[in-house]
């Protein structure tokens, strides 16, 4: 007779994942397996096409398979932040998840984005952001994540975006130290930051008049395909420090990776697997 021993959940090999769609284009399977290999974890991560609309079953299943860790992109990130037991205080206030962590069996949502993009700042531009003034053009899921971010950690916050109203409600849950600007307010920014959508394609108009930037101003692109987008050209023309959002992917998944091992994340290597040097 044949035995099937019970699933314990402890089989060696802990397997993390991600879960999206589209999803074959995801860099997050590089990242975190470049980091497994480096510090010699016997873990494996791997990508998931998870139909809209599913997401919550996905965490079910996850619960079920005894995954150690998941990574939730788009068009999940609020369907998961609903199935899961309990969400950290970000993604309480954000409402979106990036990021399931398990803990005494429990599931817990995190959201590792604004973090990442600071991360992101202060090793590749060198800079903190206690009283500095940020523009954000923006109001969407990326935008609410570093927003609340710049603003705990003492940043004055601009939200600048299409719909006004969208930039209001951003305002009104990051509270202090935010507040719904024009475009003008870009002149006497010290940092600017794209997190609209408008620069993926190559005809896209720009995301904001680029006259209004200034000498000594910093400009960073949350888009990192194409590398650097027109917007991020035009700074450079102008003499300016530009970032692109690769930095941001990639510390995002770092701190991921600490919330899951509770081991550093070794950051180089994980940069080499997708091609960034610093
Ligand atoms: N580097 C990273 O790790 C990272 C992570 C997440 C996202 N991103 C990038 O960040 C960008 C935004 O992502 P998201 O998830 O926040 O998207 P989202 O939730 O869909 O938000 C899109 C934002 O772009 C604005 N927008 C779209 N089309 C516009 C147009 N024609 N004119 C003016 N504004 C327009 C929207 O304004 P309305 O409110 O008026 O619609 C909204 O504020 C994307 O390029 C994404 O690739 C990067």
């Amino acid at each position: 007779m044949l035995v099937i021993p019970e699933n314990t959940g402890d089989l060696g090999t802990s397997v993390a994942a991600v879960i999206g769609d589209p999803i074959s284009h995801s860099l997050s399977p590089r990242l975190h397996n470049a980091a497994f290999a480096a510090l010699g974890l016997d873990w494996v991560y791997v990508a998931c096409r998870v139909p809209k609309g599913q997401g919550a079953q996905a965490i079910e299943d996850m619960r079920a398979l005894g995954l150690k860790g998941l990574s939730v992109t788009m068009p999940h990130k609020a369907e998961a932040a609903l199935a899961v037991d309990t969400l950290s205080d970000t993604a309480k206030k954000l409402g979106v998840i990036n990021c399931v962590r398990v803990e005494d069996e429990r599931l817990i949502g995190e959201n590792t984005d604004g973090v990442g993009f600071l991360n992101s700042l202060k090793s590749q531009m060198g800079i903190g952001v206690d009283d500095l003034r940020v523009v954000i053009l923006g109001a969407g899921g990326a935008a609410r994540s570093i927003a609340l971010t710049l603003a705990e950690n003492g940043a004055e916050v601009g939200i600048c975006n299409r719909t006004e109203a969208a930039a209001q409600e951003l305002v009104d849950m990051v509270g202090n130290e935010s507040f719904v600007v024009d475009q003008k307010a870009i002149k006497s920014a010290e940092l600017i930051i794209n997190a609209t959508s408008l620069g993926m394609n190559i005809n896209d108009p720009m995301p904001f008049d680029v006259n209004l930037l200034e000498e000594g101003q910093r400009v960073v692109d949350l888009i990192y395909k194409p590398e650097k987008t027109v917007l991020l050209k035009e700074a450079e023309v102008k003499g300016l420090e530009t970032l692109n959002g690769l930095g941001m992917l990639l510390y995002q998944a770092g701190e991921q990776f600490r919330l899951w091992t509770g081991e550093e994340a070794p950051i180089h290597e994980m940069a080499q697997s997708v091609g960034l040097a610093f």
